[in-house]
């Protein structure tokens, strides 16, 4: 292996040196021989006089008589690394948003604005960018709205690189919380046959071009007609019948009216399931602990993105974000949420008579009315939950063991309960609902080893709605999709 490398090295170089100029081939040494950075490392380097090599898109372009100056950014922070070139290195093509590999070495700065920069030996146009077409101009600040017109670019704005640097390590940040806390993490199915919210908001599976023939014994690509799941919860519920505690992050489809700033029809929710437990209290816990978990952890680690939008989109959601971290959570039953409203002096446009469901009208009444500081609204009319909601068997008002978590500017983030594990209670349940065949395997769950059980789900970008300030829920996610949107 060793000598097969000695030999080839020698050919290659030559190779290389007969075809380039000798112009151009000292520039491929300088590359090959520069170490490759990232402008986040290059920003914190403290050695100076490194030759590095870094890539990435130009984000201002400044010709002085000598010197040009650039801003250079490769996604990896905020911050862009500010490029100090000879101007005869400046070339047309050298313009706002075009790709460069530039091969320099890491000087400190005279400016207070940053501690290094990179004095340019050679700057590569890698792809040409016409800045009169380029939707982003040079200097404008663009507002969220203008940026969601341009799904396959907006990645290149400040605004939406900072909010997915935020997304990437809120996600890591979930998933380190419940693989410290002894969860399981569970790839549940995308395609189901199940609605699990019984709600009908369902996406449709079958092979495209599949025509529905009535003739045709099995008219289904599977055995029976197949969803997009809208939740991860039944089959969470099996493995809960396996581990303590069990967990799933995916793609969730929700076939409803999602014209909202709230609502999307691809979403991202994360999703725990928990043995042996029988308190509401229990589920609260893990969810007061993840959000108040995943949120230090991203005021951590991306301080400047997080600040981005603290200071620029929602002024003053910073110390909101501070109190919801520093304060309890408070918790009251939906009767008194509904006395709440109820004695209030607001005109509703929803009815707010017990055994109507809380539209978000109401949800962020009561998150104001609990001081702006996130609430648990327990108990639930059971007519308003899914079949798994276990029954409170209470009087005179009906109530399920259900919870949902609301929180400021946004209402509703989570929702969850305490699950049906009585056998005869959720087959009479079912069978009322006509769905005795149809969960026959959920039925089954009951009578081989049923433990108490419960779990929530959290929508990840209201998650992140909430702690960033902004208002639209498509603009926390890569590519949205919503109702009549169009598809990349
Ligand atoms: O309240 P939901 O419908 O609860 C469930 O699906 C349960 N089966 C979860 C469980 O117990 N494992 O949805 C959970 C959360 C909501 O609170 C909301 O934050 C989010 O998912 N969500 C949506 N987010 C964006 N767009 C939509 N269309 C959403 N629908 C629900
Ligand atoms: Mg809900």
């Amino acid at each position: 292996m060793m000598s097969l490398t000695l030999q080839r090295i020698p050919a290659f170089s030559s190779a290389l040196f007969c075809r380039c100029s000798s112009k151009s081939f000292q520039r491929h040494c300088s590359r090959i021989s520069s170490k490759k950075v990232r402008v986040s490392d290059a920003l914190s380097s403290e050695e100076t006089g490194a030759n590095v090599r870094i890539q990435g898109w130009v984000r201002s372009v400044r010709p002085q008589k000598d010197n040009l100056f650039l801003h250079l950014n490769d996604g990896s922070s905020l911050q862009p690394l500010q490029v100090v070139a000879s101007s005869h290195l400046n070339t047309r093509d050298l313009t706002f948003g075009c790709a460069v590999d530039i091969t320099g070495t890491l000087e400190k700065s005279p400016s207070k604005r940053q501690n290094v920069e990179l004095h340019a030996q050679h700057i590569k146009v890698v792809g040409e960018c016409n800045p009169v077409d380029f939707p982003f101009k040079i200097k404008e600040r663009h507002s969220l709205e203008y940026v969601r017109q341009f799904p396959h670019l907006r990645c290149r704005t400040n605004a939406f690189s900072s909010l997915l640097r935020i997304r990437s390590e809120a996600t890591a940040a979930i998933q380190s919380f419940f693989r410290d806390n002894g969860y399981v993490q569970i790839h549940t199915p995308v395609i189901t046959s199940n609605d699990c919210e019984g709600a009908g908001e369902l996406f449709q599976v079958e092979p495209a071009g599949h025509k529905n023939d009535s003739d045709d014994p099995n008219p289904h690509f599977f055995s029976v007609p197949a969803y997009l799941t809208v939740s991860g919860q039944l089959h969470l519920e099996v493995m809960a019948g396996a581990f303590s505690a069990a967990y799933t992050f995916g793609p969730t489809f929700r076939a409803e009216n999602s014209q909202s700033r709230r609502h999307l029809a691809e979403f991202y929710m994360v999703e725990a399931e928990i043995a042996f437990t029988e308190s509401l209290e229990d589920l609260m816990k893990v969810m007061e602990d993840l959000f108040k978990a995943a949120t230090e952890h991203v005021l951590s680690s991306c301080a400047e993105d997080v600040e981005l939008f603290h200071k620029y989109t929602a002024p003053g959601r910073r110390d909101q974000v501070d109190l919801m971290l520093k304060r309890k959570f408070n918790v009251i039953s939906y009767t008194e949420a509904i006395d709440i409203l109820k004695s209030s002096s607001q005109n509703f446009t929803f009815s707010t008579e017990w055994g109507c469901d809380l539209q978000t009208e109401h949800e962020k009444f009561l998150v104001k009315h609990c001081g702006n500081v996130p609430v648990f609204v327990i108990n639930y009319p059971y007519e308003l939950k899914p079949f798994y909601a276990r029954d409170n068997q209470d009087q005179p008002n009906h109530t399920a063991a259900a919870v949902d978590l609301l929180v400021p500017g946004v209402g509703e983030l989570c929702g969850g309960s305490l699950r049906e594990e009585r056998l005869e209670l959720l087959s009479q349940r079912l069978a009322q609902a006509g769905l005795a065949d149809t969960y026959a395997w959920y039925l089954q769950l009951r009578e081989f080893g049923s433990v108490p059980h419960g779990g929530f789900g959290m929508g990840f970008e209201r998650y992140l709605l909430c702690i960033l300030g902004l208002h639209n829920i498509k603009d926390v996610i890569p590519f949205a999709r919503f109702s009549h949107s169009c598809l990349l």
